[in-house]
């Protein structure tokens, strides 16, 4: 029987009971969607999956994004399922060696956002017996309550601009990347969208911050040096240790997070020696703002251990 057993921290909970490679029944996607709403991030141990068992769970929770700036690799089985792995063959890289490695929220930079990233652990690297390359998050909903209230009353109705290129170009000239520089056609497919500073995330029914450093570039109706003075302070603010949960992995690790309400950023303390494979969907919020869906997470019972 599935039951959910919350870290303790300010974010995260283990999920006990359920075999990701099966179908799932209603009542436990139900479990696991309250649980994402509430915690955040959820980890499943010691899942044996497949690149098929990945896009399968992912997939019932929206629609998943392929490669968000050019076209899918058809000839490989399953393309949905991209690969974060610092392993070369033949010279190359068989993955995104840098997915991540700063702090942004995926997805923000499309119109329908994103909604969940499903990641499992294949390899981990690990040094002295300690893994490296864990995943940390910070907490939306804490964050948007910590705010100060004059800072929530200026940005109350505002809306964020996110931009797709904010996070690549950076990575490029500030992170070493070796990401190849965008075109002007995949710039052009990925021009900046509107979310609101404040969503009401449809699960927990509460607001938070969707304000991103990776992505958001500014907020309407400010003008730039006041849009960058607020943002400045948000990155900040949405920084602090109180708010931060590290996810150290384990292989056969299977991650979900929610998108709407964390942030998060890939830890590279680990050398190019010391390899990191990860399989990953970035799944698009197609689903969890219909009050349909969401239903299954409002009738599913309260299942937690409490450790
Ligand atoms: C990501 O940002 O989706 C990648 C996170 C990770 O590799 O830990």
């Amino acid at each position: 029987m599935i039951s959910v057993e919350p870290t303790g921290a300010v974010l995260g909970a283990t999920i006990h009971g359920v075999d990701l490679s099966k179908p799932m029944k209603d009542s436990d996607l139900g479990v696991i969607l309250r649980a994402l709403g509430d915690h955040g991030v959820l980890r499943f141990p010691d899942q044996d999956l497949g690149p098929g068992d990945v896009s399968r769970f992912s997939a019932l929770f929206g629609e998943i994004q392929g490669n968000p700036i050019g076209k899918t690799d058809a000839k490989r089985e399953f393309p949905e399922v991209g690969i974060l792995s610092n392993v070369k063959e033949n010279g190359l890289y068989i993955g995104s060696p840098d997915a991540g490695q700063d702090w942004h929220t995926d997805m923000t930079y499309r119109t329908v956002a994103g909604f969940v990233n499903v990641l499992y652990g294949v390899r981990i690297p690990t040094r002295d017996g300690k893994p490296l390359g864990g995943t940390e998050f910070s907490n939306m909903h804490m964050v948007f309550e910590a705010l100060p209230d004059d800072i929530k009353a200026r940005l109350d109705g505002k809306t964020g601009i996110h931009d797709f290129t904010k996070f690549w170009d950076h990575m490029r000239n500030n992170r070493n990347s070796p990401r190849p520089p965008l075109t002007d056609e995949q710039r052009r497919m990925r021009p900046p969208v509107p979310h609101p500073v404040f969503l009401t995330h449809p699960i927990t029914g509460r607001k938070v911050l969707y304000c991103n450093p990776g992505f958001t570039d500014h907020i309407e109706g400010m003008d730039r040096a006041e849009s960058d003075k607020m943002l400045d302070f948000l990155f900040e603010f949405q920084l602090q240790d109180r708010f931060r949960y590290t996810h150290h992995w384990t292989e056969k690790d299977l991650l979900i997070w929610d998108n709407l309400g964390t942030i998060h950023r890939a830890i590279a303390d680990y050398s190019p020696d010391e390899i990191r494979l990860i399989r990953r969907c970035q799944v698009m919020a197609t689903k969890v703002f219909d009050p349909a869906y969401i239903q299954i997470a409002r009738a599913a019972p309260q299942e937690e251990i409490h450790a």
